[in-house]
């Protein structure tokens, strides 16, 4: 299960993403928001960090206007990963070397075409595994206060 979210200047690019996902049969639930109707990033990061760490959903996918703002919240968790992705190349190398558990983009950075592929990218790339990769992402979450 995919949790979604977005805000007003990711809703545009939210609604391709939902297609994509529809046409290739991914279960998902839409955090909001639903419509261009200016609202604040945070609200929907906070909802999709609960989904993940509640075990509701295993992977996120957030788009604010640049996806920093709704990335840096989310970041804020315990256990989330969230990657700000703006090329398949860091899609891959993300899930791969990270395990990131979400994806946020910009919905004024990528275009709808390139965003999908992103998404593709983000959902079919397992993590390696790799004791390096483990021992790091361990790391992440010591001696951080
Ligand atoms: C909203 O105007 C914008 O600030 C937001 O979508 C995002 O880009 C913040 O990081």
């Amino acid at each position: 299960m995919i949790a979604l979210g977005c805000d007003h200047g990711g809703y545009e690019l939210m609604q391709e993403v939902k297609q994509y996902l529809d046409q290739k049969g991914y279960e998902y639930e839409d955090f909001g928001c639903h419509s261009t109707e200016a609202t604040d990033y945070p609200i929907y990061a906070k909802k999709v960090a609960r989904a993940i760490l509640s075990g509701k959903c295993d992977k996120g996918i957030l788009i604010c206007g640049t996806g920093i703002g709704i990335s840096i919240t989310a970041n804020k968790f315990k256990g989330i990963r969230a990657a700000l992705c703006t090329d398949c190349f860091c899609a891959e190398a993300t899930r791969q070397h990270n395990d990131a558990n979400v994806l946020a983009m910009g919905g004024r950075v990528v275009g709808p075409g390139l965003a999908i592929k992103i998404v593709e990218t983000f959902l079919t790339t397992p993590f390696s595994g790799a004791e390096r990769h483990c021992a790091r992402i361990a790391q992440m979450e010591q001696d951080i206060d």
